[in-house]
């Protein structure tokens, strides 16, 4: 079958792709000729256990008895070592990377006060630090190509909140500060890097959806847009969306209008901002704002006229 969005020839990664929303993808590219890595490493849905072959091994069974190519990895992404040894296996076998997805993930919510330290580190392994172990060593090969497709993988519990997750919550919203950036350092070679909150039935949601959404919250309605996210027709990169139940939106960090309090000649008092706040505080008139570098340069030429 022909696809418009073809992968023929392309190499993906997918992390976590043994279950839930990462085995969609993983199937999906692969139908549409994309050879792949089905990385998982097959723990418990809190990250704990020895991990296990099989979830991995399931998938490329699954896309091999289909027609399509595929290797199982069974490294831990909260490693630099399993990191590295990722983009080794995409190498070693099938001689590139263009396309990365970082799905892979683990749930331990507590309440703020009982977040223990450990709690908290481990989940930020797994969705954070594995966000660097994971992107870096695939990043290179893709540079060395000036081609790339990332899409890193966020929720709506780090975008807006959500109780009992503050270590889930930072995490998520970290690898959105990891894509700003890697979205200005990869632009010149091609790479584009986008992220997405899904909403899906898996094993992290079984217990937090009521059953009648879970039967229809398939993982099948968010794989399109992953889809397209990593195929060479996508031109967007540093973008956000929400998918889930075939329903899709752009999510943005908005930037008030610049409100300059005084001169820019002498702090200003506490009092004079506060006098201000309600216009500080007001997101009417709210836009986007690319950089860190456009938004200072707003405020400095406001102060200063130049
Ligand atoms: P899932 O539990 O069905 O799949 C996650 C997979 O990641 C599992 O197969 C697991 O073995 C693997 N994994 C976990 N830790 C790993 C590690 N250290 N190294 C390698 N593989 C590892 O969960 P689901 O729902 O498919 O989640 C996929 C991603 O989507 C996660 O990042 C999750 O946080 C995110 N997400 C999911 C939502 C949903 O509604 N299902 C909502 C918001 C975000």
């Amino acid at each position: 079958m022909s696809y418009d969005l073809n992968f023929d020839g392309r190499v993906a990664i997918v992390t976590g792709a043994g279950a839930g929303l990462g085995r969609t993808y993983a199937l999906d590219l692969a139908k549409r000729g994309a050879k792949v890595v089905v990385n998982d490493l097959g723990g418990a849905r809190d990250g704990s256990g020895d991990g296990s072959a099989s979830p991995a091994d399931n998938v490329v069974e699954e896309i091999k008895a289909a027609g399509g190519e595929a290797v199982a990895n069974y490294d831990n992404v909260a490693s630099q070592a399993g990191g590295e040894n990722i983009t080794k296996s995409a190498v070693d076998a099938f001689g590139k990377i263009d396309i990365l997805i970082n799905n892979a993930g683990i749930l331990r919510d507590k309440s703020f006060l009982k977040m223990e330290l450990e709690t908290w580190k481990a989940v930020l392994d797994v969705h954070l630090n594995a966000a660097y172990f994971v992107t870096r060593p695939a990043f290179r090969v893709m540079r060395e190509n000036s081609y790339g497709r990332i899409v890193m993988t966020s929720s709506a519990a780090g975008i807006y909140g959500n109780f009992g997750q503050t270590n889930y919550a930072a995490a998520k919203m970290g690898v959105i500060g990891l894509m700003n950036v890697v979205r200005l350092e990869g632009a010149k070679y091609n790479i584009k890097i986008n992220t997405l909150a899904p909403m899906a039935a898996s094993r992290l949601t079984e217990d937090v959806m009521p059953p009648d959404m879970f039967d229809r919250l398939k993982p099948e309605f968010v794989t399109p847009i992953v889809v397209y996210l990593c195929s060479d027709k996508c031109q967007v990169t540093g973008n956000i969306y929400n998918a889930g139940i075939g329903a899709f939106n752009r999510v943005h960090m908005l930037t008030g209008p610049t409100v300059l309090v005084g001169e820019g000649i002498e702090p200003p008092t506490a009092e004079a901002v506060m006098a201000e706040f309600d216009k500080i505080n007001s997101l009417k008139d709210a836009k986007e704002v690319s950089t860190a570098t456009d938004v200072m340069g707003e405020a400095i030429t406001l102060a200063t006229g130049k």
